[in-house]
C-alpha cells in the first residue's frame, strides 16, 4: 500500500534537502542564530541526554545538540533532507522513516526529550497528527518531554493557512498521556499570548 503523501513532500517534491540546507548557511552567514531550537532544548537537558529530532530534515538541530553533549537519533521520511544530515554528520544516527511508524525504525525509546521543530506537526500526512503525537509520547521516558514549534497563521508556516489548532494539537497530547509545561511564542522564550502566529510548546510525560 503507498503511503499518504505528507504536506512538506508535496510542498517540495521531496528534493529540498541541499536548497533547506544552503538556506540556513546563507542565514548563518549574514549573522542569524540558527541554534535557537537547540539551544532552548539543551537548557532543559542534563548533560549526556537521549534526544529523539523527530522530522530532523538536514539534521540542523540534532547535530547541534549533538556538539553540546547529548545522544541525539534522527528521524526523517525525505531522503533528500536525511543526505545531508548523513553527509554532515556520518557517526550520528539517522533514520530514514516515517514518525507514524516510528516504533518499527529501530530507534530504542526512553528519549528524554523528543523534538518536532520546523513546523513537523503542521506538515504531516492530514489526519496522522495524533497518531505521530501518540508515538513521540511512546518513545519518551517516564518524564520525558515534548518540545514542539509550529506555525498558527500563514506568516509562520510554508502552507497557505494554518492545519492544525492548539486546541487540537493540545487534544492529542493529553490522548498520549502528555501534559502541557510550558509555552512560549518564540524560541528565544517569548511569552506566549493569544492570536500569536507561533507556538513552542513543552509537554511532559508522567513520571510514573
Ligand atoms: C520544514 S522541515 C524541518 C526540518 C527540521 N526539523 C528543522 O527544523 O530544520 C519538516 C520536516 O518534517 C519531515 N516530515 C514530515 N512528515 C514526516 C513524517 N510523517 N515522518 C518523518 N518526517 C516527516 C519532512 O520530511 C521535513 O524534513
Amino acid at each position: 500500500m503507498s503511503r499518504q503523501r505528507d504536506r512538506w513532500s508535496e510542498l517540495t517534491g521531496g528534493q529540498a534537502g541541499e536548497e533547506y540546507a544552503r538556506r540556513f548557511a546563507r542565514l548563518a552567514e549574514s549573522g542569524h542564530d540558527i541554534h535557537g531550537e537547540a539551544t532552548f532544548c539543551a537548557a532543559l537537558l542534563t548533560p549526556a541526554a537521549r534526544v529523539l529530532d523527530a522530522g530532523c530534515g538536514t539534521g540542523r538541530i540534532a547535530i547541534r545538540l549533538a556538539e553540546l553533549g547529548h545522544h541525539c537519533t534522527g528521524v526523517d521520511v525525505d531522503a533528500s533532507m536525511l543526505a545531508v544530515a548523513h553527509r554532515d554528520a556520518p557517526t550520528l544516527k539517522w533514520l530514514l522513516g516515517d514518525l507514524t511508524r516510528l516504533d518499527t525504525l529501530g530507534s530504542k525509546p526512553g528519549f528524554d526529550l523528543a523534538l518536532a521543530a520546523g513546523n513537523v506537526i503542521p506538515l504531516l500526512s492530514p489526519g496522522t497528527e495524533s497518531t505521530v503525537v501518540r508515538q513521540l509520547a511512546a518513545a519518551l521516558r517516564p518524564g520525558g518531554l515534548l518540545v514542539t514549534g509550529m506555525g498558527l497563521d500563514a506568516a509562520h508556516l510554508p502552507l497557505p493557512e494554518p492545519t492544525v489548532t492548539l486546541t487540537e494539537f493540545d487534544h492529542w497530547c493529553t490522548q498520549a498521556g502528555l501534559t502541557l509545561r510550558q509555552r512560549y511564542a518564540t524560541w528565544n522564550g517569548d511569552p506566549y499570548y493569544e492570536g500569536c502566529g507561533y507556538a513552542v510548546s513543552v509537554h511532559s510525560r508522567p513520571t510514573t
